[in-house]
């Protein structure tokens, strides 16, 4: 795991000040049209940040009307030059750049993020993934097609239009620039729903966002909760698309609101139970700790976490003494103090869940090895906890647990455990491990997920699509084919007198 004892981790600012925390709609700041607030709380402490200003279905309806208005054809947004699009993206890209310890230290105090992480890996890679989509700003191209008659025909990848955003928790800056690079990339216009508990660091991108110049309405932030704002944007009858990242209940809601509102295109990433798969010629150490840290990492509160992971019989009782002997090592404690290597969970609902699946787990009769219970007393803390002699009916081993629990099953054969892997409504990832080629590739090919990584667990980034195989997904994000899923693509055809080839 990171350790907050790198050399160029800086100290976190200690005089944090929330500046913003209102509704953001054509570059202003509003009340929410009901009155209400809703409150900000740090996990670690359980102490209230602040409060922020309660979307809901009026101010929904407001930030749709100023995203419109801002695609409208003819506007400065529509007329705008791709490659301008572009530069706009990377001046965003700096402005984060410079706020980049403000921004850490936010991320830190209001998601439950190590510091070390958020400082080191997440404000960077935002920074990357906006340079990555203003890069492909002025490069979204359509085609010439030799269709038959005297035609000439070519395609354009038009913006989809308005398009609704619906942000997770678990990843708050990083979710919010996947959504808004790729989409400002292509040319449309935006409506933003942060995830209740994590309004901050988008609220601060917002005004980031004004300041960059982007034009007034083109990106537009309600903060508020699930069943009101964020039901507001995916029913909505003036929205062109929604994009979520969240649980699978929430994004068959969604659907299903599209489906009875305007049909609007929707692209989900959803939940997972990812298989990670050891087998017995597999470099034991690489595999431990990346199986470790692909479970672990963010207190588990990951959709790729290694949440199923399968170890050939052979090696299995020493990997599982390994696995226990790593998992003991964390310092719990507030993300913000150095040395601290676990934090909390982010709130009180995922807590209680998390605690009921490790009951179920006990009860189920898979081995406790470590952990098993809460820390502390006070923040949402969790003992990493290693589950041993797991088997694929107990409900450990099927739902997504999001938190710092880790179940070892065991396997005997390479079809076996193909089958076992796959046995499962999720598919968003997937480890291997293996010296042996032949099975990694057989393995790869076989596994239902989106990702698989081969002798490593994470990686990729801006450059690949990312996504899920059945309930963990419709659509990619990111990568050339993410950038696509926020185009609409037009053919024109046009009659001429005479073709010739
Ligand atoms: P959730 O799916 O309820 O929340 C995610 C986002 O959806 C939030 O912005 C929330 O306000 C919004 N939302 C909730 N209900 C909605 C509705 N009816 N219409 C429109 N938007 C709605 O996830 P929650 O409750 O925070 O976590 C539950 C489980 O979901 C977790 O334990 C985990 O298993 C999974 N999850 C997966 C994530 C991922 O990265 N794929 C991220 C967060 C949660
Ligand atoms: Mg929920």
């Amino acid at each position: 795991m990171l350790s907050s004892a790198k050399p160029d981790l800086p100290v976190p600012l200690t005089d944090l000040k929330i500046q913003y925390t209102k509704i953001f709609i054509n570059n202003e700041w509003h009340d929410s049209a009901s009155g209400k607030k809703f409150p900000v709380i740090n996990p670690a402490t359980e102490e209230k940040i602040c409060e922020v200003e309660e979307g809901d279905k009026a101010d929904v309806d407001k930030a749709v009307q100023a995203a419109r208005q801002a695609f409208q054809i003819g506007s400065p947004w529509r007329t705008m030059d791709a490659s301008e699009r572009g530069r706009l993206l990377h001046k965003l890209a700096d402005l984060i750049e410079r706020d980049h310890l403000l921004l850490a230290t936010m991320e830190t105090t209001n998601a439950g993020k190590l510091f070390a992480s958020t400082y080191l890996m997440e404000i960077g890679s935002s920074v990357k993934t906006l340079r990555y989509c203003a890069g492909w700003a002025d490069k979204i191209q359509g085609r010439t097609i030799p269709s038959d008659g005297d035609f000439f025909t070519y395609t354009r990848r038009e913006p989809v239009g308005v398009c609704g955003q619906i942000l997770p928790w678990n990843f708050p800056l990083v979710m919010l620039v996947w959504k808004i690079g790729p989409a400002l990339s292509c040319g449309n216009t935006v409506v933003i729903k942060p995830a209740e508990q994590t309004p901050l660091t988008a609220l601060h991108v917002a005004s980031l966002i004004k300041e960059a110049g982007f034009p007034p309405g083109v990106v537009n932030i309600v903060p508020g909760y699930g069943p009101t704002a964020g039901a507001a944007i995916s029913s909505h009858m003036d929205v062109d698309k929604v994009a979520f990242t969240g649980s699978t209940e929430v994004g068959k809601l969604i659907k299903e609101a599209a489906g009875k509102s305007n049909l609007k295109r929707v692209t989900l990433e959803l939940g997972g139970k990812s298989p990670c798969i050891v087998f017995a010629d597999a470099d034991l150490d690489t595999a431990v700790e990346n199986a470790h840290v692909g479970l672990f990492f963010h207190q588990g509160q990951c959709c790729v976490a290694a949440s199923r992971l399968f170890v050939e019989e052979s090696i299995y009782d020493e990997f599982v003494r390994r696995s226990v002997e790593r998992a003991k090592k964390y310092v719990l404690g507030n993300p913000l103090t150095p040395g601290v290597s676990q934090g909390p969970q982010i709130d009180k609902e995922q807590y209680h869940k998390i605690l009921d699946l490790i009951e179920s787990g006990k009860k189920q009769g898979a081995k406790l090895e470590c952990g098993g219970g809460p820390w502390g007393n006070k923040g949402y803390f969790i003992q990493p906890t290693v589950f041993s002699n797991v088997t694929d009916e107990m409900r450990i081993a099927k739902e997504e647990i999001f938190g710092p629990v880790q179940q070892i099953m065991k396997f005997k054969t390479l079809d076996e455990v193909i089958k076992r892997a796959n046995n499962t409504t999720y598919g968003l990832a997937a480890g291997i491990f293996t010296k042996d080629l032949d099975k990694a590739m057989t393995v790869s090919s076989a596994l239902q997920a989106g990702t698989v990584w081969i002798n490593c667990y994470g990686g990729g980034g801006n450059q690949c699509p990312f996504g899920g195989y059945k309930m963990s997904g419709n659509g990619r994000e990111m990568g050339e084919d993410g950038l696509y899923q926020y185009t609409e693509i037009k053919t024109v055809a046009m009659k001429i007198s005479q073709k010739n080839s």
